[in-house]
């Protein structure tokens, strides 16, 4: 499994476990993608570099290349478009050369333009994930040449796809309703464009994309090409279909952008991440999961993300120590690991209408500072950890009062406020040194071991007046590389804290703010039966260690819908669990219940936070939801299992749910634990006989114990 150039025929191949890569050279010198898809056996069966689709006049510009640059006969999205200093806007690029990587799983390929005076060129750079059968690109394009260069689009990849009739599954949704599953047929020639202009990832769209052939593809079987943006800022994944010819093109959003590139810099695009499989939707994810557990998230201080409470919905802005170490002491008691306080714990900040961007603990709440509720919460054995929203400030704070110049904003308009706060410009140095000084020292001074990172608004008026007049656009593209600098640096000096990217919820999931932190707060939406679709579509390209889920009041306050403990708990505990609610006015035998619950989560916690995911029922289908991690050895699974609602069934279905247990070794024997559970049609298995793992798989279990609307049951199944 290993990255081969083929010189007699000027190709690379680039073969990981499943899957295969290839491009070539082009006889006129251009780099030519050539295939994508399963592993062949035999290196000639790849396609040669040559072929190329040729009609009248009109039928040109429908090359595959790999990294179209924009400039002699192209019609399509490129990957780059430059402007040069004497006005030349016709990029023409040549392969130079290549290197392969010892150890087989990186290759660079370096592209210039043949006009030596312009000095630009390109690397393309792809790194092998052989057991996920990902291949990561990013590009760099760097100007040896005398003048400078404008980028108008510099886009990270393009991905091919083998000719054929698509569909999209991608992601979307809004506020409160993150990551919903959208499957869309490519119904005929166009473009369908995936993208943020919100300045960050966004709530709307999320840069993940799959795509399957028409009819071909589901959960567990079918081929799908799939890939993500290692972006937190404006991007783009545009998916152009022409004729039978799907390509994917994405990066950093050319929209308002514009980068000047002087002699001598280099711009670095972020990664995009492609991978192929056969396995449908569920081999997907589980590659990408697998992919993010041991390439992307950050090395945490702890194995298992921790069990949180968070402050927020208990008591919003009306923060008091005392409040707060009542709260502690009874998230002790039922075995939380982890107390957050969030927000209105610093400056004047009552609501939201005043002291963002103060961080100093509020003197009339933390008189003595946050010194002894941090005491408070380590003497009960948690970690204290805290809310912050760095890059924001509210008009009425010290912050902006003394540094009104330091939000985006264009001479002579208004600055719009929304949740009446303004973006901090990050791409101003002075700006990072402040707030990574502020941080430093409140996570220095206040035993903090967890940061909730948030950012509540989406940006408008994206000037920053102090930069020169040619380099104004790079403000998008510098406040994202500002806030990353600023999350490595501490990071860096602060080893035993971890991080969780919040922005009004799931506003900001991608991998590249993962690459930086632990976990994602995943909606602000805790309502659990709505949680089951966002969860679902959160898992279709996310791990579900990074996917923080709390238990909440019931009613909850987004919808008003009313449900047990144990059916919170169950959905919070597919992901990272934390509690959420007022628990000082639960009841004994709440707390009790509660206290049981999270015991049998950090039982089952290695199993989903790095066990494989396999979504068996989706909530989109049914009115049963089921969904199963088993471990990387197939030693043993836990089985989640919802029903939302009774209907006028036979009456053994009133009250259980048939359900398939895929993922487990085919020929050991399980024992699955709990009451209730049959082999379909067969004797209870509750601790009673073991069944090998097909038998769990193709007979499936007869799940008991569901009654009435909005039941649940969590089983631990075990390699007898
Ligand atoms: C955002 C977050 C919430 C909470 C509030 C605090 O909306 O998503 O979880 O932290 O901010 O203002």
């Amino acid at each position: 499994m290993a990255i081969r150039w083929l010189p007699d025929t000027r190709v690379w191949i680039l073969e990981t476990n499943h899957s295969a890569y290839a491009l070539g050279i082009h006889p006129e010198g251009w780099l030519q993608h050539l295939y994508w898809g399963s592993r062949l056996v035999d290196p000639g069966d790849y396609p040669e570099p040559g072929h190329e689709y040729r009609g009248s006049s009109f039928d040109v510009g429908l090359q595959p290349e790999e990294y179209p640059a924009w400039g002699g006969t192209r019609f399509g999205d490129p990957c780059l478009k430059v402007a040069y200093a004497d006005g030349c806007r016709d990029l023409r690029l040549e392969v130079r050369g290549h290197e392969i990587a010892a150890d087989g799983h990186h290759l660079a390929i370096h592209l210039a333009d043949p006009h030596a005076p312009y000095g630009l060129e390109v690397t393309l750079h792809y790194g092998l994930v052989p057991a996920e059968d990902i291949v990561v690109r990013h590009a760099e394009i760097a100007n040896g040449g005398g003048a400078p260069v404008d980028l108008e689009t510099a886009l990270s990849a393009a991905w091919n796809l083998p000719p054929g009739a698509y569909e999209l599954w991608h992601l979307s949704g809004a506020w409160g309703a993150e990551t919903q599953v959208q499957r869309q047929p490519l119904a005929g020639p166009g473009e369908v464009l995936l993208e943020s202009r919100y300045g960050h990832t966004s709530h709307a769209a999320n840069p993940f994309f799959a795509l399957s052939p028409v009819g071909e593809t589901g959960e567990t079987a079918g081929r799908v090409w799939f890939g993500a943006l290692a972006w937190s800022g404006n991007w783009r994944i545009g998916v152009r279909t022409t004729n039978d010819w799907t390509l994917v093109a994405g990066g950093v959003h050319d929209f308002d952008f514009r980068w000047r590139l002087d002699p001598g810099e280099v711009w670095r695009t972020p990664a995009f991440v492609g991978g192929f499989c056969q396995n449908g939707l569920g081999g997907m994810s589980r590659r990408l999961h697998r992919y993010q557990r041991r390439h992307v998230l950050p090395a945490a201080p702890t194995p298992f993300r921790p069990v949180l409470y968070n402050s927020w919905e208990a008591t919003y802005f009306n923060v008091t120590q005392e409040g707060q170490a009542a709260l502690a002491d009874r998230a002790a008691e039922i075995g939380v690991e982890l107390f957050v306080v969030d927000d209105g714990w610093f400056g004047t900040r009552d609501h939201d209408r005043r002291g963002l961007g103060d961080w100093t603990p509020n003197p009339a709440k933390f008189p003595l500072g946050l010194g002894p509720l941090a005491e408070h919460v380590e003497r009960r054995g948690m970690r204290f950890g805290l809310w912050v929203e760095p890059e924001m400030v509210n008009p009425d704070s010290d912050l902006y009062r003394a540094n009104p110049d330091w939000v985006f904003h264009f001479p002579h308009r208004p600055r719009s406020e929304h949740r009446h706060q303004l973006v901090l410009n990050f791409a101003r140095e002075d700006v990072r040194t402040h707030i990574f000084g502020v941080l430093d020292r409140l996570l220095a001074s206040h035993a903090v071991s967890f940061v909730k990172w948030d950012h509540n608004r989406p940006w408008t008026e994206p000037g920053w007046p102090a930069a020169p007049a040619e380099r104004q656009r790079e403000v998008w593209v510098r406040h994202v590389l500002g806030l990353y600098e600023v999350l490595d640096r501490l990071r860096a000096a602060h080893p035993a804290v971890t991080f969780e990217s919040c922005a009004g919820g799931g506003g900001r999931v991608d991998l590249g703010i993962l690459a930086r932190t632990d976990q994602v707060w995943a909606s602000d939406n805790t309502d659990a039966y709505d949680r089951l679709r966002i969860q679902e579509g959160f898992t279709l390209a996310y791990a579900p260690r990074t996917m923080m889920s709390w238990v909440t009041h019931s009613p909850t306050w987004a919808n008003g819908r009313q449900l047990s403990l144990e059916y919170r708990f169950h959905v919070s505990m597919a992901g990272g669990l934390g509690i959420g609610d007022d628990i000082t006015k639960w009841s004994d035998e709440e707390m009790s219940r509660a206290a049981g619950l999270v015991a049998q989560y950090k039982d089952i916690r290695p199993l989903v936070q790095a066990g494989d995911l396999h979504r068996i029922q989706s909530p989109r289908a049914s009115d049963i939801t089921a969904l199963a991690y088993v471990a990387e050895d197939r030693s043993e699974a836990v089985l989640f299992v919802y029903r939302h609602r009774t209907g006028p069934m036979h009456p053994h279905t009133r009250t259980s749910a048939w359900v398939r247990l895929p993922g487990l070794d085919p020929d050991a024997r399980y024992q699955v634990e709990g009451e209730r559970v049959r082999l379909y049609h067969g004797g209870d298995l509750g601790a009673l006989r073991p069944v090998s793992g097909t038998a769990l798989a193709e007979v499936g279990l007869d799940v008991g114990g569901l009654n009435g609307d909005y039941a649940s049951r969590v089983l631990r199944v075990r390699r007898a």
